[in-house]
């Protein structure tokens, strides 16, 4: 195996999870290596180029660092490549945006992610994770990204958005039929994804008038009724907050969840230890899964100008592909990398980005795996897989669309 023999591109290369292997290859050989897009799907707008993949840990925190030099905004974030005419509105979402308007943006509603509003959460959230477990716990087996995983990030995020209880199954569908755009499972539907973003857009110009008739302190009001430099937030802006909280408080804890669940069946001594003291290992073991596991594979930058990175010259407009997994398992930073140890100090991990756009959600996520998983640890204790587990299929996201558990 040598660097460009697997397009990252393509999303059946990551079938069986992230090809670690390859990428440890990549890290030692070529840190910074171009890969040739071969990956064509019928959704892609325009054709697609290659790109620069940054796999080591200290490339990927330079690349985070640098907006001036790598942006968020000239190509988007996600690898494909779209229309002008798409950019346009992408670029409207607070993740697609850079220096100094981000910055603006991001303080309309960072407020309402501090840890001090997460700690005033916790009593909510403990009650929901009791709740969820107790409608599953006589059952002694279930579908656990249904019966269990979904339903602390749904609720936590449509109560934070000011979504009505409802309408959270809609908005769960709506998410994962955006974010699993290469799987056919979730896109063979009646309705075409043109017609999808049509309802998603008239739900959330209604919720968004809504809040600014009634405003309140949902994420949705502060946004609506905010202003940058004078200026009242857009409905592309309002529409596309919506479709990225939407997205990134359902699928990533959701999936963050399973997995560590995964991790500890197959890791049956991790699981015994973490037992033995439930209340010290856990914020370790969090952090270890998070490192071990991350839900979210790759973002994406453009470069502004030609620029030096990890020995390779990256020329102006041309993609940078940034891989978090790859990152977590630099043995720079760790030792043994590739071992999941929930004792180890994993915290340098790079799961939630670097920099400007670090991850709004990283308290309200811990908080949400602290309070699920403890249910677990004390009352499904004997948890374990009963057949395999179903993937999404998808280079973006480490996805778990089904896992059969037993206790
Ligand atoms: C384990 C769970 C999560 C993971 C792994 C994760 C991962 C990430 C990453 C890697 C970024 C950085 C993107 C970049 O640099 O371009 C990000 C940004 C973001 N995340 Fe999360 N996320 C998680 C949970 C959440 C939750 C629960 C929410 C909302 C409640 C959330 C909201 C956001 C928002 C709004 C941004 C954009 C921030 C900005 O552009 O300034 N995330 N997330």
């Amino acid at each position: 195996m040598k660097p460009g023999d697997i397009d990252l591109s393509d999303p059946d290369v990551f079938s069986d999870g992230f090809p670690h292997q390859y990428f440890a290859m990549l890290r030692n050989e070529d840190p910074v290596s171009w890969n040739e897009s071969r990956f064509v799907a019928e959704r892609h707008e325009v054709p697609q180029r290659g790109f620069w993949s940054v796999t080591r840990h200290a490339d990927l925190i330079y690349v985070s660092r640098h907006p001036e030099l790598f942006s968020s905004a000239m190509g988007g974030v996600q690898m494909h490549d779209v229309a002008e005419s798409t950019l346009e509105s992408v670029r409207s979402m607070l993740l697609s945006m850079d220096p100094p308007d981000h910055m603006e943006y991001r303080r309309l509603v960072n407020r309402g992610f501090t840890p001090k509003m997460v700690r005033q959460l916790e009593p909510r959230i403990r009650a929901a994770a009791t709740e969820v477990i107790d409608r599953v716990i006589d059952r002694r087996e279930v579908e656990f990204v249904g019966g269990v995983a979904m339903h602390l990030p749904m609720l936590l995020i449509c109560e934070l958005m000011g979504v009505p209880a409802e309408d959270q199954q809609m908005i769960f569908d709506w998410s994962n039929r955006m974010v699993a755009l290469d799987d056919p499972d979730y896109q063979d539907h009646s309705t075409s994804r043109e017609e999808l973003a049509a309802r998603v857009w008239l739900y959330s110009s209604k919720l968004a008038a809504r809040k600014r008739a009634e405003p309140d302190d949902t994420l949705m009001s502060r946004y609506a009724n905010g202003e940058v430099d004078g200026e009242a937030t857009t409905e592309i802006q309002l529409n596309n907050f919506f479709v990225l909280l939407a997205i990134a408080g359902n699928e990533t804890t959701r999936n963050a969840t399973s997995h560590t669940v995964c991790l500890m069946d197959t890791h049956r001594e991790q699981w015994d230890l973490l037992l033995s003291d439930i209340d010290g290992y856990l914020p370790g073991a969090i952090d270890e899964v998070l490192r071990f596991e991350p839900p979210v594979y790759h973002f994406r930058r453009t470069a502004t100008e030609d620029t030096e990175l990890g020995g390779v010259t990256v020329r102006r407009g041309e993609k940078v592909v940034m891989w978090y997994p790859s990152a977590n398992r630099d043995d720079a930073v760790w030792d043994n990398p590739d071992e999941f140890d929930i004792t180890r100090d994993s915290s340098a991990h790079l799961t939630f980005g670097i920099g400007e756009h670090f991850c709004l959600g990283a308290n309200l996520a811990r908080m949400q795996l602290d309070c699920i998983l403890k249910e677990v640890a004390h009352r499904l204790p004997d948890i374990h897989l009963t057949g395999p587990m179903s993937r999404i299929r998808s280079n973006l996201v480490a996805g778990i669309k089904s896992m059969p558990v037993a206790w």
